[in-house]
């Protein structure tokens, strides 16, 4: 039979929002097809997301690395456009808002195969984020338009998309986690990282926060105060090492420096963890459904459900401290509130859509 469904994913983020969706497809007997755009590749930031969320192998890895954005997406499109001329899946679907959602987006339009979007409308109305550009080209190009929440649906509608093709959803990432929060083992990583009972998780990425050498000394200076307060666990993205590294992030006593995490020792240490500090997008909503406290070190988010619904809290770089203490001293609430239709099924939606739509 041929492809019916080709799924483009390549950075750490795409694993845990695809492996839900492969799956229900799967469950349908729809043949499919994954590509792995080779975006992320060590084995930290990609193959251990395969085996611990159970993802298939890849069929393609079209192994095209780091790079400028243009050089990197112009890798992932010339790589991309070949396979679709060969294989003429028809649907081919993206994940997030990385150069391998638009680079995808962007092939499969100009030969016509349908795009459907997961995690559509999202936005943070900052350009200055290179995802911003990512979100708003991909919505524009796609097809079938899956939104995580309710102002994702807002946004496509005041775009102009017409309705028919927005399909709110939930969320597939949280589909992941709730699947695999009896695999969660706090105590463990707790001990692997020697940590004690109360402690801090820090993970930061964003180019705002860590490509610069003046924003990386003001985020450690941040950070260091930070774990003045309680030890604190940073497992560093290797965008950020070097710089971080020469600002002198990593020589603070009560500072834990690690790789990049394997996902259930990451959402280990988060699900333990008395706050996290993190600019990352899929964290802030992981926190939200654990109800840890979540300070995201960034001037907006396109996840306003995760401050309204959730546990997550803007923050400035210099409030930081302030923000951790009043963090520590506040109560949890008894259960944490989660926005609508994160309740695991997202994944199973989006599939019966797709058979659908084929
Ligand atoms: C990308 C996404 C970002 C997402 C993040 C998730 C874009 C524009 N950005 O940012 O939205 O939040 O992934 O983690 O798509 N590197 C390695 N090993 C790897 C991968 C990267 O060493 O396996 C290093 C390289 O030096 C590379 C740098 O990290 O130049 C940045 O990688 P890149 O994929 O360009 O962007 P991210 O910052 O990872
Ligand atoms: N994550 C992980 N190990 C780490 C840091 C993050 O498994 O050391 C997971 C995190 O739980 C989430 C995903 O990676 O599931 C988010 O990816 P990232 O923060 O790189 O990207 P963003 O969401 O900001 O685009």
């Amino acid at each position: 039979m041929s492809v019916q469904v080709l799924h483009v994913t390549g950075a750490r983020p795409n694993f845990p929002k695809a492996a839900p969706v492969i799956r229900a497809l799967h469950q349908r007997d729809v043949e499919q097809q994954l590509v792995h755009t080779g975006q992320h590749y060590d084995e930290r930031m990609s193959d251990v997301f395969f085996r611990q969320l159970d993802l298939p192998e890849p069929d393609v890895n079209l192994g095209v690395g780091s790079g400028s954005h243009a050089v990197q997406t112009a890798a992932i499109m010339t790589g991309l456009e070949a396979l679709l001329l060969r294989e003429r899946p028809r649907l081919l679907v993206v994940y997030g808002d990385v150069n391998s959602t638009l680079a995808g987006a962007l092939v499969a339009a100009k030969l016509e195969i349908p795009v459907a979007h997961v995690e559509a409308g999202l936005r943070s109305f900052n350009r200055a984020m290179p995802e911003e550009i990512n979100r708003l080209v991909t919505d524009r190009l796609a097809d079938l338009l899956f939104a995580t929440s309710p102002d994702a649906v807002a946004h496509l509608a005041a775009e102009g998309v017409s309705a028919e093709r927005i399909h709110f959803v939930g969320n597939p990432m949280i589909d992941t986690l709730l699947a695999n929060l009896e695999r969660l083992d706090v105590t463990r990583v707790r001990a692997t990282a020697r940590l004690p009972e109360r402690y801090l998780v820090a993970t930061l990425h964003r180019p705002a926060n860590v490509d610069d050498a003046s924003d990386a000394a003001e985020l450690t200076k941040a950070i260091h105060a930070a774990a003045d307060q309680l030890p604190l666990v940073m497992p560093v993205h290797p965008r950020g090492r070097a710089t971080l590294a020469a600002a002198g992030m990593f020589d603070h006593p009560q500072v834990r420096v690690v790789d990049p995490l394997g996902y259930l020792e990451f959402l280990s240490l988060v699900r333990g963890a008395a706050a996290v500090i993190t600019d990352s997008g899929g964290v802030q909503e992981e926190t939200t459904v654990l109800g840890v406290p979540c300070l995201t070190l960034r001037p907006d988010t396109e996840r306003p459900v995760t401050i309204s619904h959730g546990t997550n809290r803007l923050v400035d770089r210099a409030d930081l401290p302030a923000e951790v203490r009043i963090a520590l001293a506040s109560p949890r609430p008894a259960e944490p509130v989660t926005p609508p239709l994160w309740d695991g099924r997202a994944g199973g939606r989006i599939a019966d859509v797709i058979v659908d739509f084929l």
